[in-house]
């Protein structure tokens, strides 16, 4: 094949994980809220959740998962060149996470900034590596999210503190020129609307020591919109690429709620085995949660190299997106 076949891509060569050493099961919780571990399962599919020591930082996590997807991939931190962090929960207003993560790293070649979009941090920093790797700026991206919502959940409100872990996870984008129906991110797709930013929220800045921030959210609110604007995100996906929900091997969905992650694998008509979950053991850890499970099923045998694996997210903003990625 001549080289003029060939195009520009960013493939994933490597993801990794960190997952705070407490766990904190539902019956935990009931210690703590008027709770109970049949709610919490019945409505979102939640078994438990990781919740950070004071050293688990978003850069100490983040750090973690960046390291291992390094390891994974064979890159050096210092050939490394740039890295995205998707995050609410930053240790510092600045320097940035990832400036953190740099340093903890030895990257010293790489630029960095963090990502505000909620729990769509991760696809929205993948689209941005995409875009930065094709366009020949960088070959190497560290695309993380790392979150710490334990520090920003109001543990007086029974509706949202059950709902949330901490953790990091990451994946590493490295430029490769391969043909047409080979591998890496075919296409990613972002959206936002921020006239319904009042049904999930942060009240404040996490900075603010005089007046700790908290997580608010209408959650039937953002039941309501989620999974009709996922699966729309999906739709575009695989019709940006001429392709079907057959076609795909593997949804690796933003694990917020089981129910929301049943609606859109029913509307694409995938089969469960098809569906990446890991929300049962990890809780939603807003932009971790995607790169915690594509690494959990990459890690466990599932997904495979060659697998055309689709990802979906919808966070507060509102912001909502997709991916597609061949492995
Ligand atoms: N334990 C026991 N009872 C509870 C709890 C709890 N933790 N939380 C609320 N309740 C009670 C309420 O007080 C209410 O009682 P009442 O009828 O006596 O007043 C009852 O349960 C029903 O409350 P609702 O809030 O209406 O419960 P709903 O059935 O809507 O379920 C839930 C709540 C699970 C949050 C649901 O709305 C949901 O799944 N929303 C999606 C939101 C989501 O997943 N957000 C994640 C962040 S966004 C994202 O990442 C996409």
């Amino acid at each position: 094949m001549s080289d003029a076949a060939l195009q520009r891509r960013a493939l994933l060569t490597g993801t990794g994980a960190y997952l705070p050493e407490q766990i904190v099961s539902n019956a935990d919780m009931t210690a703590r809220v008027d709770t109970s571990d049949e709610w919490i399962a019945e409505r979102t599919g939640i078994k438990q959740r990781h919740f950070a020591a004071p050293h688990e930082s978003a850069t100490f996590m983040g750090a973690a998962a960046g390291r291992a997807a390094l390891a994974a991939a064979g890159l050096a931190p210092e050939a490394l060149g740039a890295i995205i962090v998707g995050t609410s929960t930053p240790d510092n207003a600045f320097p940035s996470t990832a400036v953190q993560i740099q340093a903890a790293l030895g990257a010293k070649k790489a630029f960095g900034f963090d990502l505000s979009a909620a729990c769509s941090g991760f696809i929205y920093g993948l689209s941005v590596a995409d875009a930065m790797i094709r366009a020949g700026q960088v070959d190497s991206v560290l695309v993380i999210g790392s979150e710490v919502y334990s520090r920003i959940l109001n543990f007086a409100d029974r509706g949202t503190c059950v709902l949330f872990g901490d953790g990091a996870g990451a994946a590493l984008l490295q430029a490769r020129d391969v043909p047409a129906d080979g591998a890496g991110v075919l296409s990613t797709h972002l959206h936002a609307d921020g006239t319904l930013g009042d049904i999930l929220y942060v009240d404040g800045a996490t900075g603010l020591r005089d007046k700790p921030a908290h997580l608010v959210m209408n959650g039937r609110e953002v039941f309501r919109h989620a999974v009709s604007l996922l699966a729309g995100a999906v739709t575009e996906a695989l019709t940006a690429n001429g392709l079907t929900a057959a076609d795909i091997d593997f949804l690796v969905p933003h694990q917020a709620n089981k129910r929301i992650i049943d609606g859109v694998g029913k509307k694409l008509g995938l089969p469960p085995e098809r569906v990446i979950v890991t929300v049962d053991r990890h809780a939603n850890t807003s932009a971790a949660s995607i790169p915690l499970a594509l690494h959990a099923a990459i890690t466990d045998g599932r997904i495979k190299p060659g697998a055309l694996v689709l990802l979906e997210a919808l966070g507060g903003g509102l912001t909502w997106g997709s991916a597609l990625i061949r492995l």
